[in-house]
């Protein structure tokens, strides 16, 4: 493959309808300006904190979504399950049991570029019935030569386990993303082997609040270990995510973190 250069956009976990408008808001501005060949969006929050809808995933597609993945509240919406069986670029995590609704890894095409994806998710706090570092290798061989570039979103808890994930995989794929814990962390580089990586991306949500939820709910939950109803916060949005940029095919020349106010 010859190839001039070509980058990939991920976002960050988008959290209830604010983060949606906050994604469909920011996102003509961030074509402008970085031209993405791809645009990958983590929507595992959008309905209302928890899961997505079919009607939510279409709005994403049609705003030039490429790829949507998804993490522990795939399945919180029925509705949803049907539409992660019959739509290629809507994944849940590839080490879910293979009978759970859905799959985990897509190939899309843009200005003759492949992009493979693959969503993964963590064993460590999070249900997924098989181990992410060796079905992650089975994933990887559907992919090969299939695509150009690969990114894996790890949808996990741990650091370390996202960490070791990124050590595992430098070389092999263009781009290790975590996602899941909505903070976006400071240790985003291009390892040595090639591979573009950062332990978690953040989300695309209100900050004003606690990983989303609002914020007094969030801290009567840990003041009287009660039961609390969770809301989706509406303070102080921002669309959390990375630009990975590649001029050689499964290698990153650079990552670098887009992290904008609404
Ligand atoms: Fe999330
Ligand atoms: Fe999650």
């Amino acid at each position: 493959m010859s190839e001039t250069g070509s980058s990939i956009l991920f976002i960050g976990d988008v959290v209830g309808s604010l983060g949606k408008r906050t994604l469909l808001a920011l996102l003509p501005g961030l074509r402008e300006r970085h031209e993405p060949t791809f645009v990958v969006v983590n929507g595992e929050n959008a309905a209302g904190g928890l899961g997505i809808t079919p009607k939510i995933a279409d709005e994403l597609f049609a705003a030039g979504v490429d790829v949507i993945t998804l993490g522990n509240h795939a399945y919180h919406r029925k509705e949803i399950y049907g539409y992660l069986d019959d739509h290629v670029e809507i994944l849940r995590p590839y080490n879910y049991l293979r009978n759970q609704p859905g799959h985990g890894t897509c190939v899309v095409q843009s200005e003759g570029v492949r992009l493979g994806v693959v969503n993964l998710s963590g064993n460590i706090f999070l249900r997924a019935g098989r181990p992410a570092f060796t079905e992650v290798d089975a994933a990887l061989g559907e992919l090969e030569g299939r695509a150009d570039h690969v990114l894996v979103d790890f949808h996990a808890e741990a650091t370390s386990e996202k960490v070791a994930l990124g050590w595992h995989l430098d070389g092999r794929v263009t781009a290790v993303v975590g996602t899941h814990t909505h903070v976006p962390t400071a240790d985003a580089r291009v390892l040595p082997g090639g591979t573009a990586y950062i332990t978690d991306v953040g989300m695309t949500g209100p900050r004003g609040g606690v990983i989303g939820v609002r914020k007094e709910q969030a801290i009567r939950g840990f003041v009287t270990h009660m039961n609390e109803r969770f809301d989706t916060s509406d303070d102080d949005p921002w669309l959390m995510g990375v630009l990975v940029r590649s001029t050689q095919p499964m290698k990153a020349d650079a990552i670098e973190q887009v992290i904008l106010p609404a």
